[in-house]
């Protein structure tokens, strides 16, 4: 009889297909990393792979810094580097290691060989780890169905097929395309019950607002998780039913795709997808095959509207939406603060109106105002002059008498006076206002470093 159901249990595992395997929890002999196993940080040393091979745990350096290594984890058997997990708040340099302990303890060292982090496992000790075809990776302690620590339960930005995120759990975005420290949105799956996605300030990870919410709280609701499952649809869950689709459009079948969810470092939650059998490598800019199934929110740029913190984009800078994907530019007369990265704001090419005695902007013959039309700055004004006889030509008056101002908005009859930096910019055609932006004339040209106005975004 044990034979008997041995025999068809080996039946049933050869005729299923591999991609199904994830679905189950890693027996004993997934558990191939033995205790003193170690993985060094250089280039070309190689992972610790899923069964698969669809997955790695090992170093990479992906932040154009070849000599900064991020222990990591990625699809590996796609061109495009996706890194799925990384202890992102230690990059190490080469010839640093990740080992299991001959303790069974899985401890991060840095190139001298000093301890730098380890995985919190209470009393208990691994017997052995593993990277599953999940894109789990996982610590053991004998019993293979009960694990001491697992990446699943401490995710960075990305979410995949078989991960849940439990009440108080939380994903947050990088800096950057390429900086993979903590950026300034983070999506939270609270504590009542609600999934929200908010703008927050580093260090603290204070929140500066919520830009979108699934309005699933309660006042003591019962366990509610954020759910991928693998089929690929994200819900959440609440006591066993789905009581919202994250995921709102018909998806391929896993056979066919890969899936993976991120909040992405413009502060979109992205669904994206990628068929399995592309695996050329594009040449081409925007080289990625993955595509996105659905971003949350659609409009970023109009999602971020708050009094505290820059919006969508950096500060003095205005954002534009494009398929679902956040612009963000500087006006004339300013430049990006990094010109790698259009998100992180822009600063003046010239001297902040200050009102001392010899400033550019106490004289009226070198005072321009440059134009943007359906654009706003909403929150940082701090005076409004109103009524129908005032006009575009008298607004920008207002502003170039005034020394404290910086810029105005029109919108026909009101003119409101702005104060640096400027925040929240948005210019869509529904933005029925023009913005007037005081600067000294050519500062664009002659007496600064040359503006590039029209930055593109990655991605
Ligand atoms: C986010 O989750 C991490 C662990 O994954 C935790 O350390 C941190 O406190 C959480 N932050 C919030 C605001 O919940
Ligand atoms: C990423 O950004 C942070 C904060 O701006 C910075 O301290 C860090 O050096 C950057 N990392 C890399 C690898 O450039
Ligand atoms: C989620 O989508 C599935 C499949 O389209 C549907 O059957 C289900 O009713 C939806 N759930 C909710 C809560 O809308
Ligand atoms: C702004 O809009 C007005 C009226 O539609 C148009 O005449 C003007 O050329 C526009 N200015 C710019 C800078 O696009």
């Amino acid at each position: 009889m044990a034979f008997q159901a041995t025999r068809s249990l080996l039946i049933f595992l050869i005729f299923l297909s591999p991609l199904l395997s994830s679905v189950f929890v890693a027996g004993q002999s997934d558990c191939r990393i033995t205790l003193n196993s170690a993985l060094t940080a250089r280039s070309n040393s190689p992972p610790w792979l899923s069964p698969s091979g669809e997955f790695a745990f090992g170093f990479r350096s992906p932040s154009g810094n070849k000599d900064l290594f991020l222990l990591s984890i990625w699809f590996n058997k796609v061109p495009e580097l996706t890194i799925v997990w990384s202890k992102n708040d230690h990059p190490v340099e080469e010839g640093s290691k990740i080992q299991l302990t001959s303790a069974g303890e899985f401890v991060l060292y840095d190139s001298r060989g000093h301890e730098i982090w380890k995985a919190r496992t209470g009393s208990q000790r691994s017997t052995c780890a593993a990277m599953l075809d999940s894109g789990n990776f996982v610590l053991m302690n004998g019993d293979s169905s009960n694990y001491i620590w697992e990446s699943f339960d401490m995710p960075t930005d990305t979410f995949l097929p078989g991960q849940r995120l439990s009440m108080e759990g939380n994903l947050t975005s990088r800096q950057s395309e390429s900086n993979y420290s903590d950026g300034r949105f983070q999506l939270r799956m609270q504590r009542d019950g609600n999934l929200v996605l908010y703008g927050i300030f580093l260090p603290t990870e204070s929140v500066s607002g919520a830009y979108w919410a699934s309005e699933t709280d309660l006042a003591n609701p019962p366990d509610t998780q954020l759910v991928f499952d693998e089929a690929g649809f994200i819900y959440l869950e609440r006591g066993n039913k789905n009581i919202l689709n994250v995921t709102k459009r018909p998806l391929g079948s896993r056979r066919e795709f890969y899936y993976f969810a991120r909040i992405d470092f413009d502060g979109a939650f992205r669904h994206y997808s990628r068929s399995r059998r592309n695996n050329a490598v594009d040449t081409g800019r925007g080289s990625s095959a993955w595509s996105v199934v659905q971003t949350t929110p659609e409009d970023m740029c109009a999602a971020v509207l708050k009094d505290l913190g820059s919006g969508a984009c950096g500060y003095n800078s205005y954002c534009v939406n494009m398929d679902g994907t956040p612009n963000c530019f500087c006006p004339d007369g300013y430049s990006p603060l990094d010109p790698l990265n259009p998100h992180r704001g822009c600063r003046p090419n010239f001297e902040l109106p200050s009102c001392q005695e010899n400033g550019w902007e106490s004289n009226v013959e070198l005072v321009e105002f440059k134009e943007l039309n359906n654009t706003d700055w909403p929150f940082t004004d701090y005076e409004l002059q109103t009524g129908p006889e005032i006009d575009k030509e008298r607004c920008k008056e207002f502003c170039l008498r005034d020394c404290f101002c910086a810029a105005a908005i029109y919108n026909g009859n009101n003119c409101w006076k702005k104060r640096f930096p400027l925040s929240n910019g948005r210019q869509s055609r529904d933005v029925n206002r023009i913005a007037l932006l005081k600067v000294p004339k050519d500062s664009v040209t002659s007496t600064c470093p040359k503006a590039k106005d029209r930055s593109t975004t990655l991605l």
